[in-house]
């Protein structure tokens, strides 16, 4: 599927970011920005190009395309997420260097919240490294909610692994302080 899911503004340079989903051809991409990110679940081109040719059935896989300094095109991050029947599950979010801080991962999540909801997904999971603040706060801002925790479940280092989940629940929540609001 190449069609583009939903256009924002860049808010350091403004201009556009499209959220899209993945194709094939941008594994290289997608393997250089992961590459960028030591804290990222770290998988080879044969895996990311499965869970891309997996999707509507098994997978959500997104994309953001970004504009550079010189308003050169390039991918600015991306999200994937294991889909096991109503059960959503984020894998990996990474943004390059270059554009954090700047809505990229807030806009994947956006558009996958959008399209589980759409799927009438019951809930969607996650698990993330203790000490990784920026997910956390991510997901946090986000609405997702700490349920457990899994100590000693990643190695070198040895981490605990911080489970969030976001559901039915949180996600009518946000609608109706959306109302409220407005
Ligand atoms: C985590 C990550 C995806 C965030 O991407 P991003 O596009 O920079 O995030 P956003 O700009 O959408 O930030 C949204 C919110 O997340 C939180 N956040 C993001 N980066 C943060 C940081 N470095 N420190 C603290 N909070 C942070 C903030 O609440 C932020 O809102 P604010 O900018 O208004 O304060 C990015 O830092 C990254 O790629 N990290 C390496 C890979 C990784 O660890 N992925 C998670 C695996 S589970």
């Amino acid at each position: 599927m190449s069609r583009r899911l939903e256009a924002n503004s860049h808010p350091a340079n403004d201009q556009p970011v499209f959220i899209r989903a993945a194709n094939p051809n941008d594994v290289p991409a997608i393997l250089n920005i992961e590459k960028s990110a030591p804290s990222a679940a770290h998988w080879s081109a044969d895996h990311y190009r499965s869970r891309i040719l997996s999707q509507s059935q098994a997978a959500c896989f997104l994309v953001a395309e970004c504009r550079d300094d010189a308003n050169k095109p390039q991918l600015g991050g991306f999200l994937c997420a294991r889909i096991v029947a109503a059960e959503w599950e984020i894998e990996n979010v990474v943004v390059h260097p270059l554009f954090r801080r700047q809505c990229i991962a807030t806009q994947l999540i956006q558009s996958l919240i959008e399209q589980w909801d759409a799927a009438a997904g019951t809930v969607l999971l996650l698990e993330v490294r203790e000490s990784n603040m920026a997910a956390r706060g991510l997901y946090e801002r986000y609405g997702f909610r700490e349920v457990g925790r899994r100590p000693s479940y990643y190695r070198d280092p040895d981490e605990s692994a911080v489970l969030y989940t976001f559901d039915r629940q949180t996600i009518e929540s946000r609608r109706n302080r959306r109302n409220v609001n407005s």
